[in-house]
């Protein structure tokens, strides 16, 4: 039996990247998925849950509407009978320094990370607060704790992610729901395929201590730990999953003295 038997979970995003590698990892440890995403994908981790766990649903829509959401949580809730965990991982990248950004970049990123994430937590929480029980994962970034250049938009819906989670945790603890925030490092998925330039390829991966980008899997495991019942006290945290990114500055001391591993 997986760690998640029985459950069932909703993940926005799910047709790529994060969403549908949570959703393949959930499938793999026992649980239901319903997908929600702007179109469907018939190949990748979102295809393999289906093939694993056929009685996955797609639902078609945009996290920016709150009436899509509405009946697509209300749907998996009264076709699939609970509501056990939510993964809110739709995103796009926003970029701009602020004197350089259109207010209507702002607006798309804010509306899509951060408003996204907020409807669709209004909808399920009054499900998971009858049922005393719930686990809902934002996946913000390390880029809501800690900011980067040119993207004033992406961290600043990101903060907003982490800081409403942390909100959530607090008014909703004593029904039984715990909430998270999981903040990943640089990951290899299609937003982060924009990093083309091979210099700065190499200085992205030598900002993570463990010198080099995660994959969509690595966060997916983490983020199937905060579904079960084995994270039973873990709430309110912003996880990171980023290879040390966040850990602190690094300025080659120990290759300077030649104690740094040399294969
Ligand atoms: N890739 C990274 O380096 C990285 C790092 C930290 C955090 N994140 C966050 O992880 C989450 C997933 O990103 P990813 O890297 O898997 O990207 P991705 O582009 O592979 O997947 C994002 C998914 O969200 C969907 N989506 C976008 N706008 C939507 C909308 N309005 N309604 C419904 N679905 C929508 C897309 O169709 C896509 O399937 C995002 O919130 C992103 O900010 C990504």
């Amino acid at each position: 039996m997986g760690k998640l038997a029985g459950k069932v979970a909703f993940v926005t995003g799910s047709s790529s990247g994060i969403g549908a590698a949570c959703a393949l990892r959930f499938v793999e440890d026992g649980a239901i998925v319903v997908g929600f995403d702007l179109a469907d994908s018939s190949e990748g981790d979102w295809a393999e849950a289906v093939k694993q766990q056929p009685k996955c649903l797609f639902i078609e829509g945009d996290v920016t509407d709150d009436d899509a959401l509405k009946a697509a949580i209300e749907k998996t809730h009264s076709e699939l009978g609970c509501l056990d965990i939510v993964v809110n991982s739709a995103g796009v990248a926003g970029v701009g320094s602020v004197h350089l950004c259109d207010p209507a970049e702002m607006d798309r990123t804010m509306d899509i990370n951060f408003n996204g994430t907020f409807l669709a937590c209004r909808h399920a929480l009054p499900i998971m607060m009858e049922q005393r029980s719930g686990s809902i994962m934002n996946i913000a970034s390390v880029e809501g704790l800690e900011a980067q250049e040119f993207t004033a938009p992406y961290n600043a819906s990101k903060g907003a992610v982490v800081l409403l989670s942390k909100n959530m945790a607090i008014d909703y603890g004593r029904w039984g729901i715990r909430v998270n925030a999981i903040c990943p490092g640089f990951i290899e998925t299609p937003m982060s395929a924009a990093i083309e330039d091979p210099g700065m390829r190499a200085r992205v991966d030598g900002a993570h201590q463990l010198g080099r980008m995660g994959t969509p899997r690595e966060v997916a495991n983490v983020a199937a730990f905060l579904a079960s019942d084995e994270a039973s006290f873990v709430s309110g945290s912003a996880m990171t999953v980023d290879g040390g990114f966040s850990a602190g500055k690094r300025f080659g001391v120990d290759e300077l003295y030649g104690l740094a591993p040399t294969d």
